[in-house]
């Protein structure tokens, strides 16, 4: 698999088989990962992997709970752009559209978000953090990170899908891995497993915003 082929081939999976993953795979994928730039070369990121038994556990806790006051970081801010908030609506649309899910029907809408808890049935979930003194910069090496892994996945046959949702959790799953949470911020979970290949929710049209609306190309012949 080439790179052009990781990216085209990763999405965000939200049906998983209960395939197991391999550890020696995550850590050869966790391994090459490290080579993601950073920042002044910080390497800002840290993170905790879970499965098995530690991982259920974790979501029964999750269950018995609600989402924290107050809320680890807001995920939504550009909410109240009317341009990003059409690109929310539109995601929504395709994902809940697809399981037949109609756009005034809140409740099967929150019960299919609800399903974040388990990661989506995916059998193992990385979860990262970084210390509370990072800035914006250093939020940004630890998406580069992600995607990093997320694309190595790709080549392993992996799929996954970041999860942000876990940040409503986010004191709960410190107490859990044992992270401090006066010192640490909970970014998210990555979902990591292998596709349930025909899955509706695996297989939705997503749309991206066109290349010439993002890039402004200078000077070329
Ligand atoms: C940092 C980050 C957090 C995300 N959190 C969630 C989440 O909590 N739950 C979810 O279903 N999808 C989550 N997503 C997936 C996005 O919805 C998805 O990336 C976007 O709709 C584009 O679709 P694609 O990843 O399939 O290309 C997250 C993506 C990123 C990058």
């Amino acid at each position: 698999m080439n790179v052009a082929e990781a990216v085209a081939s990763r999405r965000s999976i939200r049906a998983f088989t209960d395939r197991p993953v391999d550890l020696e795979t995550l850590r050869r994928v966790l391994d090459r990962a490290r080579w993601a730039p950073s920042g002044c070369n910080f390497q800002p990121w840290q993170a905790t992997v879970l499965t098995g038994e530690p991982l259920r556990a974790l979501q029964e806790k999750m269950l018995a709970s609600q989402p924290q006051e107050p809320i680890e970081y807001s995920f939504s801010e550009p909410n109240g752009s009317p341009r990003h908030l059409a690109r929310l609506q539109s995601l929504g649309a395709a994902m809940y559209g697809a399981l037949g899910i109609e756009r005034g029907d809140r409740q099967a809408r929150e019960e299919q978000a609800r399903d974040n808890v388990v990661s989506f049935g995916a059998p193992a979930l990385l979860l990262c953090y970084f210390e509370r003194f990072m800035g914006p910069p250093q939020w940004s090496d630890v998406g580069m990170w992600l995607q990093t892994i997320m694309l190595l996945l790709r080549e392993e046959g992996l799929d996954s899908c970041p999860q942000e949702w876990m940040a409503l959790y986010a004191r709960l799953i410190k107490g859990h891995i044992g992270v401090p949470d006066e010192s640490h911020i909970l970014f998210c979970g990555l979902a990591i497993g292998y596709r349930q290949e025909d899955a509706v929710l695996n297989t939705f049209e997503r749309e991206r915003v066109p290349l010439d609306e993002q890039v402004r190309f200078v000077g070329f012949a």
